[in-house]
């Protein structure tokens, strides 16, 4: 797939079909991920892959709670919601399933030092900058493979609590799950916010 195909095509999807993707795919995948750029010319990066049921329900237990009571203010909210609203009506019902149901889980991990939970300016983030770039790529390859990503951002202590049911170290972070899987042919299409360079771009002063 050429390059700008891939970027316009890539979208964060939630619903899988039950294939499994090819070790060999996922290799690629994970490789192209590593070619980003990184603010410490180390790369720090380590992932861990959940294929087996067991191994993901085991990682993914702090999430089950919580989404199920919004259920149905979210349906509604598909109805008459701003394109945010909807987004949020079709992503919170599904933070389990759409990593449950993927071929695989991708959990991304970076090492972190003091400053990155407590920035005093922005390269204090840089470990957590340069695991984005991998993310980013990550989802860019599995685009081109024909593949999908779905994401979730760790909330409260569930980043630590699944680093520790997957052994990983004490100084790395988990940024975020990924989910990686066939899309489904029928999932629902999110309403985008598009915007046109011209409308973000500022010339000599903003
Ligand atoms: C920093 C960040 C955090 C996100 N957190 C979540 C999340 O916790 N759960 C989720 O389902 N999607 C999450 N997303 C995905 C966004 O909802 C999605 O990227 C956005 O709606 C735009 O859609 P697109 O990626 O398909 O273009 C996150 C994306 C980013 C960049």
């Amino acid at each position: 797939m050429e390059l700008y195909e891939t970027i316009y095509k890539r979208r964060i999807v939630r619903d899988f079909k039950p294939e499994i993707v090819p070790d060999e795919v996922l290799k690629r995948i994970i490789n192209a991920g590593m070619q980003a750029p990184t603010h410490d010319h180390l790369r720090n990066w380590e992932f861990v892959i959940l294929k087996d049921k067991a191994d993901k329900e085991l990682a993914l237990q702090f999430i089950k709670k919580g989404t199920e009571p919004q259920l149905e203010i979210l349906k509604q909210t598909l109805v008459d919601g701003t394109p945010q609203q909807k987004m949020y009506a079709i992503a919170m019902p599904r933070q389990y399933s759409m990593l449950m149901n993927a071929s695989h889980i991708i959990l991304p991990f970076f090492k972190s030092n003091s400053g990155v939970l407590k920035p005093t300016c922005v390269s204090s983030l840089n470990p957590l900058s340069s695991i984005w770039c991998v993310i980013e790529n990550i989802f860019l390859a599995a685009t081109a493979e024909g593949l999908a990503c779905s994401m979730r951002i760790p909330v409260g202590e569930e980043g630590k609590n699944v680093a520790d049911i997957v052994n990983a170290p004490e100084n790395y972070l988990l940024p975020c799950y990924i989910g990686l899987g066939y899309p489904a042919d029928n999932k629902p299409e999110v309403e985008q916010i598009q915007y046109t360079a011209e409308q973000k771009m500022h010339f000599g002063k903003w």
